[in-house]
């Protein structure tokens, strides 16, 4: 296994070397229902998010040296030991051992594990990407406000990813996205459930490029949001909607609409324009053939009365 070393963080701020989970406190509404282990064989297309249940080599493996045949399953107590590894491996902080335990106990944390079974041994069901995370109450998280005013006052929630990740020998081939559509799906099959979300840290250009790219919104740019080893780091917020949770009133819907409409407006204004300047330019060719005719014709006949030419 690779031991890489990437600067990326999702997970809440770190304060004195203790983890703050800022938007999911622990025990909160997290209603965590037992996932149906869901197996499912993937080709691993790098471009498509909705990529195929069929296993085509040759789109598969930028990186990986074989084949490999990713299976999806729930993080299971088994895995314990390697998912800490693998957090150790890919995050810049330490995550408390009970973080590993909620997670492979299913302990307020939903959680998605991708194994290669094409690989030998008992590495078949050795984890090889993750992905965890925590259903939230709307009030008690960020985004909140960005959420569409709900009359029913029917409870709300969000799910926060905590923690993504895949080995960098298994990267570019698709299986965060899968992960992360796991992700949605289960959201959307929650009727209480608005979004999805999560932070970044500014600096993590490649998550940045894999959140736009799962169609995931920046809403906001949080400064100072991640401490670690004694320096702060600003982090952003990325959102992706689900079951009408998109506000028809974000500030950024404000000002798309007040963009198009200041738009349209001057659109409207310059045809206006244009077709008055038309009919002006019609009249004034008249006016001026005439004119024209008749000072040429004066010219003429002055010239003429002169005994000049007149051109
Ligand atoms: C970010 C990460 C999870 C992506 O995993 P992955 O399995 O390689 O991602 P995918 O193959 O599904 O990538 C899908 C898309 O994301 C984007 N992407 C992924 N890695 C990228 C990179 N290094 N640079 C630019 N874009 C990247 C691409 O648009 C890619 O689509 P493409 O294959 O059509 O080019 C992985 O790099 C990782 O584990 N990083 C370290 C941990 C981490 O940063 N986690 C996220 C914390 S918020």
């Amino acid at each position: 296994m690779n031991r890489c070393w990437h600067g990326a963080v999702n997970v809440g701020s770190e304060d004195n070397g203790k983890l703050n989970f800022d938007c999911c406190s622990l025990g909160n509404t997290c209603h965590v229902t037992s996932l149906e282990e869901r197996l499912c064989t993937f080709s691993q297309n790098t471009s498509d998010p909705s990529r195929g249940l069929t296993l085509q080599p040759s789109m598969v493996g930028r990186n990986a040296l074989h084949s490999p045949t990713i299976i999806y399953r729930p993080i299971r107590p088994s895995d314990l030991e390697v998912l800490e590894q693998i957090h150790c491996d890919l995050f810049p902080i330490r995550y408390e051992s009970e973080f590993f335990l909620n997670v492979v106990h299913g302990r307020g944390i939903v959680s998605w594990g991708a194994v290669d079974c094409s690989r030998p041994g008992n590495q078949s069901d050795e984890l090889i990407g993750f992905v965890t995370a925590r259903m939230v109450a709307s009030e008690e998280s960020e985004i909140g406000d960005m959420l569409p005013y709900d009359s029913s006052g029917a409870d709300r929630t969000l799910l926060y990813i905590l923690t993504l990740g895949v080995i960098q020998s298994y990267r570019n081939q698709g299986i965060a996205s899968s992960l992360t559509q796991e992700v949605v799906k289960y959201a959307s099959s929650l009727l209480s459930c608005r979004a999805v979300y999560l932070h970044v840290i500014a600096y993590n250009n490649s998550a940045i490029c894999f959140y736009q790219k799962m169609s995931f919104q920046c809403v906001r740019r949080l400064a100072s949001f991640y401490y670690i080893n004694g320096q702060h780091y600003d982090s952003y917020l990325f959102v992706y909607y689900v079951n009408g949770g998109r506000s028809p009133c974000s500030p950024l819907d404000i000002v798309a609409a007040v963009t198009t409409y200041m738009r349209s407006l001057c659109k409207m204004l310059i045809g206006r324009l244009w077709k008055n300047e038309e009919k002006r330019v019609l009249k004034w060719p008249k006016c001026k053939e005439t004119s024209c005719l008749l000072v040429n014709q004066n010219r003429k006949n002055i010239s003429t009365e002169n005994g000049c030419q007149c051109v």
